[in-house]
């Protein structure tokens, strides 16, 4: 399967992906073929680069609206032909025509448990609010923000002594595995999406 895996930030789940995929190329069942960012100038571009792979920057602010923003988005993406799409540590809302084009074929990473702490600041939320346990969520991605079908979800403890950081840290080791062992699942045995239950190689 063919892979545009889409970053924000330091891209650690985008180079458990590479390292995964590296590791065994013909097992895995996806490489990944293009990544994507929201903005220049992170860690995330650069990991791609130094895998060797085509790289696109698609930001808000060149563009005078939203929607051309998005439309500019899903053109980048559509061009590497993907078959499903990651957004690891994505910041951004995908609109209307990314949706119409690749609804149900775009997965994401979310570092909480959903439906739990959705939105930009899971891991701070789930922490303030005194949550004994968080983690990550691997879900399809739908037109709302962090509420599509859930595909698999990892536990992780909360310690009296977190602070974000610390625990963001924890969340994501729980979150890359979780993230290549999904990816791998979905590319080698399909799956079907049934409102909200999503079957994998059945
Ligand atoms: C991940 O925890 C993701 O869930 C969240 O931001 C983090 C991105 O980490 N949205 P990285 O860029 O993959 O290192």
């Amino acid at each position: 399967a063919r892979l545009v895996v889409l970053v924000s930030g330091s891209g650690t789940n985008l180079q458990a992906l590479l390292d995964a995929i590296a590791a065994d190329p013909e097992g895995y069942g996806a490489r990944v073929v293009a990544v994507g960012a929201d903005r220049g100038a992170i860690t995330g571009l650069e990991r791609a680069e130094r895998a060797g792979l085509p790289t696109f920057t698609v930001r808000v602010g060149d563009y005078p609206s939203r929607e051309e923003w998005d439309r500019a988005l899903t053109e980048a993406v559509a061009a590497y032909q993907p078959d499903l799409v990651v957004s690891a540590g994505f910041m951004k809302i995908v609109g209307k025509a990314f949706l119409e084009r690749f609804g149900g074929r775009t997965v994401n990473t979310h570092p909480a448990l959903l439906p739990s702490f959705p939105g930009a600041h899971g891991v701070r939320d789930a922490l303030a609010y005194g949550a004994k346990v968080t983690g990550c969520t691997v879900h399809f991605v739908d037109d709302g923000v962090d509420t599509g079908p859930i595909i698999a979800q990892g536990v992780v403890e909360v310690r009296d002594e977190d602070d974000e950081a610390a625990l963001h840290e924890r969340i994501k080791e729980v979150e890359r595995s979780l993230l290549v062992e999904v990816v791998g699942r979905l590319a080698r045995h399909g799956y079907r999406i049934e409102g909200r239950k999503v079957h994998v190689g059945e």
